[in-house]
């Protein structure tokens, strides 16, 4: 099992992603009972790390998490959620992780995230400074951006006082792999973890020649090696409603690509 550290917290290497679980731009309940037992599927094979926001699904993704993760012991786990750029005032702010904390059941947020930037730069400022208070106050253990570029994470940094900005959620996949020229070199070097969305490109990445080709080699299957691949440079988290998908995507634990096969790629 390949682990790696996050948050203060042993992680295993890749996560889970729950956008278009409960809904999509508002509560959505008929798949509730599915969604849960395969996020219960990941937790059963020790992935540790969910994320969701409150958006998805208007909220009720969260209120899955919670469901998913009754019994699991809370310090096991990194919970992922994101704020909406349009509240990122003081005031919002503290609204949305009030109701975030409450529809998932827990007292903190191990990231908290910035979902994308706001078209004005300055909004950052406050949610960072708010978000800093919120690390005081024991409701957030760490702070993020999502689909920040380099420009944005050096304001956001320039923005903190106290705080890291420990994450950047990026879309990241064999199939968009813009990150590895700016956006990962820059975290690498700050220190600042890459969380990679849309990992699989909804699945597209399967049918990439060269994926197919070290598949072929290794005895793993396309979404393994794709995922895989990721690992090296980010923790990626493919979302699966599936129980055959996900199973699949847990069998990319436990393995690394070699050197060769990670540059063949
Ligand atoms: N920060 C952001 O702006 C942002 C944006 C997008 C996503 N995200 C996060 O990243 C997570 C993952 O991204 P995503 O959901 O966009 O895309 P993804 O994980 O790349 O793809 C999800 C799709 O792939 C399918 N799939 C899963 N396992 C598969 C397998 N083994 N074989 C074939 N298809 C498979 C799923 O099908 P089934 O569901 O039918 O099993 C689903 O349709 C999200 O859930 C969300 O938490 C964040």
């Amino acid at each position: 099992m390949g682990y790696t550290e996050f948050c203060g917290k042993k992680v295993a290497s890749i996560g889970v992603g729950t956008w278009n679980m409960g809904g999509r731009d508002s509560p959505d309940l008929r798949n509730d009972a599915r969604d849960i037992s395969v996020l219960q599927l990941a937790l059963a094979a020790k992935v540790n790390v969910i994320d969701t926001a409150e958006m998805y699904g208007a909220g009720h993704a969260e209120e899955l998490v919670r469901e998913a993760v009754r019994g699991v012991p809370r310090d096991s786990l990194v919970i992922i959620s994101k704020v909406l750029p349009s509240h990122l005032s003081e005031h919002l702010l503290r609204k949305s992780l009030d109701r975030t904390l409450q529809r998932l059941g827990t007292d903190f947020l191990d990231l908290y995230l910035i979902h994308w930037p706001p078209a004005d730069l300055q909004l950052v400022k406050e949610g960072l400074a708010t978000m800093e208070k919120l690390v005081q106050e024991g409701k957030i253990r760490h702070l993020g951006v999502s689909n920040f570029d380099v420009e944005e994470m050096r304001f956001a940094q320039e923005s903190l006082r106290k705080e890291e900005l420990h994450a950047n959620q990026i879309e990241y996949s064999l199939m968009e792999r813009s990150p590895e020229q700016e956006v990962i070199p820059f975290c690498e070097k700050e220190g600042i973890g890459v969380i990679a969305y849309t990992p699989l490109a909804d699945g597209k990445v399967a049918k990439l020649p060269a994926v197919q080709k070290v598949a072929a080699r290794t005895g793993h299957t396309p979404i393994q090696v794709a995922l895989s691949y990721l690992t090296a440079h980010s923790i990626p988290i493919p979302k699966a409603s599936q129980k055959a998908h996900m199973m699949e995507i847990l069998g990319t634990l436990g393995w690394e690509l070699s050197a060769r096969e990670q540059t063949s790629l």
